[in-house]
């Protein structure tokens, strides 16, 4: 993507996601509901963390003790599942191009001083400290994101900031059926089985495993190598 192109894409996430923040963040983080109260919005990260993660700990933990793992979460939006994830990790490390949404996790996030945010450029993870993460994870996320490069671009550095071995666990958009245009910051580009196996490839990763191809939440297990 040229430079000039990426550049209004990246600016364009991040006025769209600040803006949504502002009108009903807890709403456009999670649409279930209109209105959350703060016991059932941070219930719902729990239940996500529940669902994909305790479900998935062989992979996720490889034996090791999660109080001591490192991990990472591309658009942790109002810190719904950042919190369920910082009381089950040792230390986490969050990204988000919405500062709206960083400051609505901040604030979430007081009482877990294992959990660190920050504001991002929307394509990179050079605002995070250190390496040798032990895993990362990214749900209803890039299934907004409308560039591949973007994408591409995430994955490149999750892998740099891995150790060998270690899991990214994610969820795209699968849906080729879904028009999507490089201005529309809430439907991102669908990716099928076969592009997303080569995008492993390209950056470094093994795609050991993959789940709901064709539909909204693609789930793609990809192992640094
Ligand atoms: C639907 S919310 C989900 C938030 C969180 N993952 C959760 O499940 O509670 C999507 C989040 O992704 C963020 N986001 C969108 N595009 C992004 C990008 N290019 N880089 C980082 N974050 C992005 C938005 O700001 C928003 O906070």
């Amino acid at each position: 993507m040229a430079n000039q192109e990426l550049e209004k894409t990246l600016e364009k996430m991040r006025a769209d996601w600040d803006a949504r923040a502002r009108e009903n963040a807890r709403f456009y983080v999670n649409t279930e509901r209109e209105a959350w109260t703060d016991e059932e919005f941070f219930e719902s990260g729990r239940r996500t963390v529940a669902e994909e993660i305790l479900t998935d700990m062989i992979n996720i933990c490889q034996e090791k003790d999660p109080k001591q793992m490192k991990v990472l979460e591309i658009g942790c939006g109002a810190g719904r599942v950042t919190s369920a994830l910082a009381a089950l990790f040792g230390e986490v490390h969050a990204v988000d191009v919405s500062g709206e949404m960083v400051a609505r996790a901040t604030a979430a996030l007081k009482n877990w001083p294992n959990a660190h945010v920050y504001q991002n450029n929307g394509m990179d993870l050079s605002v995070v400290p250190g390496g040798a993460y032990d895993f990362a994870f990214s749900t209803i996320v890039f299934q907004h994101i409308p560039s591949r490069a973007v994408i591409e671009s995430y994955v490149g550095d999750v892998g740099r900031l891995l150790r060998p071995g270690a899991l990214f666990k994610f969820q795209v958009q699968g849906d080729a059926t879904m028009e999507t245009t490089p201005d529309d910051t809430w439907l991102g580009v669908p990716f099928s089985e076969q592009q997303a196996g080569e995008m492993a490839e390209r950056c470094g990763f093994e795609m050991r495993y993959n789940h709901g191809a064709g539909g909204q939440y693609y789930w793609l297990w990809y192992f640094k190598r």
